[in-house]
């Protein structure tokens, strides 16, 4: 077997972005897009891989390999833009010592598949080629560079769409850009490559005419261009994206996961989710989630970095964050889970619920309109409607823990740093200010009056007064 490695084009600047940020930095799917092409090669365990890095290339750099650990990546850089011929150039030195092929991908082409390129490789081997490139048939080939072929189909050169006359303009066979090259043939003629053509670059195009000159090149069409759609603009993204949503919705249904509406569900390429698990319309799986086996999420509900265990139900509209949630819990609909919650087991956390920074044991129930942060509760709470969580004094935050069994009566407030023991009862409307020890019932509320008959009175006294008001 030959050895392969892969050189990713990074460089440019996308300029058509209309952005701060390098175009192969925007994000598709929660990751950005150099991330996939680079991925097709490390996936199919090619070494080393080089990154021709440019604009914000150290950035680049700290994303890839926080991604990719275990990948062979080198980065290059590219000071300055002068074509694709000048991009591979960069890659000599970090592979002088390499014998094989590259592969030529490029960071805006991301949803080249490695099945592509796997089928790429074999015809290339397979007949021995010097150099192969990935052809595609266009309708509409404007900005592409034309195939110029024999008669017999041997690639004569390649022509830039802005170097090309009126009869070869016409050419619908384009080049896709991504070739399969023995790495001292490319580098013995990229050096050669001089900047003679309208836009004055070194073009990468010009070293595989060359080695047409001596060798026969391969030719290998591909029908379903998609994958190979490069992003110039945030048109193109939304579009590449689109489809690459497409691609991962198709996995996920066919791993076991009912979806309502697919169209309408997105899911970033590092979600995992298990068999059976239902998901309504409008979810968001978001960053590095995982949902276990026979969840069901319900409409509209968002789910950040968050790890859902088996079994566990989410009703409409809830939204999570750097959370967990352990098996058997419904939460929902409208809560907001947020990070550093842990929700335990056989759980129920209810409408218009909110919670920080939270741990829970089993079957604790937070059921309506709460905040609880900063607090460690045990198993079998039950925390009644509009409880809060006074956990900020302006400066620092407090702990408040709450022990197994305790019930806490609606409208109570719990001034943190305090604690309520194991199986203690909060009176409802209680502002809990000092430990609470076990089992004990603890009432702190103004002491309820009442005066036999007094209403009418009252009522009376009142009317005078705002008769006397407003005359
Ligand atoms: C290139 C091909 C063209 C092909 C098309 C397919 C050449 C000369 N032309 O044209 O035949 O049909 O791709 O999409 O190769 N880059 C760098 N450094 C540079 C220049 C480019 O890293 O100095 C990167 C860009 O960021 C981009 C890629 O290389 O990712 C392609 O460059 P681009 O200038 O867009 O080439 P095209 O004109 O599209
Ligand atoms: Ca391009």
């Amino acid at each position: 077997m030959r050895k392969c490695a892969a050189v990713v084009l990074a460089a440019g600047l996308g300029t058509r972005m209309k952005s701060e940020k390098a175009k192969v930095l925007h994000e598709m799917a929660g990751l950005p897009m150099v991330f996939y092409p680079v991925q097709t090669a490390a996936k199919l365990k090619m070494s080393p891989i080089v990154v021709i890095v440019g604009h914000q290339g150290k950035i680049v750099e700290k994303e890839l390999r926080q991604l990719m650990p275990k990948a062979d990546l080198r980065f290059v850089t590219q000071r300055r833009q002068l074509g694709t011929g000048h991009a591979v150039k960069q890659a000599k030195k970090e592979l002088a010592d390499f014998d094989g092929d590259l592969l030529i991908l490029y960071g805006d082409v991301p949803l080249i598949s490695q099945q592509t390129v796997k089928a790429f490789k074999k015809l290339h081997t397979k007949s021995e080629f010097k150099a192969s490139v990935i052809s595609i048939f266009l309708d509409n080939p404007t900005g592409y560079g034309r195939m110029l072929l024999t008669d017999d189909d041997n690639l004569v050169r390649i022509v830039e769409e802005k170097d090309a006359t009126a009869g070869e303009k016409k050419i619908k066979e384009v080049n896709s850009g991504i070739y399969l090259v023995d790495s001292k043939t490319l580098f013995k003629y990229i050096g050669k490559v001089k900047k003679k053509n309208v836009q004055g670059e070194y073009y990468l195009t010009d070293a595989i005419s060359m080695i047409a000159e001596k060798d026969k090149v391969g030719v290998i069409p591909l029908d379903e261009p998609t994958e190979l759609t490069g992003i110039n603009n945030r048109v193109d993204l939304a579009y590449v994206t689109g489809e690459l949503r497409y691609m991962i919705n198709d996995y996920w249904m066919r791993m076991g996961v009912t979806m309502h509406d697919p169209e309408s569900t997105y899911i970033d390429a590092q979600v995992v989710i298990g068999p059976d698990s239902v998901l309504g319309p409008d979810v968001h799986l978001l960053g590095n989630t995982k949902i276990g086996e026979k969840c069901i999420i319900e409409a509209g509900s968002h789910i950040r970095d968050s790890v859902l265990s088996a079994g566990v139900h989410v009703k409409p509209y809830s939204v999570f964050e750097k959370a967990k949630v352990k098996t058997g819990s419904v939460i929902g609909p409208f809560s907001r889970i947020r990070p550093g919650t842990t929700i335990g087991e056989q759980c129920k956390v209810g409408n218009f619920v909110e919670m920080k920074k939270v741990t829970t044991g089993k079957n604790t129930k937070v059921s309506h309109l709460t905040y609880l942060g900063d607090a460690k509760l045990g198993s079998d709470i039950n925390i009644g409607a509009g409880t809060i969580t006074c956990n900020y004094d302006g400066v620092n935050k407090h702990l408040t823990v709450i022990g197994d069994g305790a019930f806490i009566g609606s409208d109570s407030q719990l001034v943190a740093p305090v604690k309520v023991g194991k199986g203690a009862y909060i009176g409802s409307g209680s502002t809990i200010t000092d430990d609470v020890p076990a089992q004990a019932l603890a009432v702190a509320r103004g002491r309820q009056f009442v005066r036999k008959g007094y209403a009418k009175a009252f009522m009376k006294k009142a009317k005078k007064a705002k008769a006397k008001k407003n005359p």
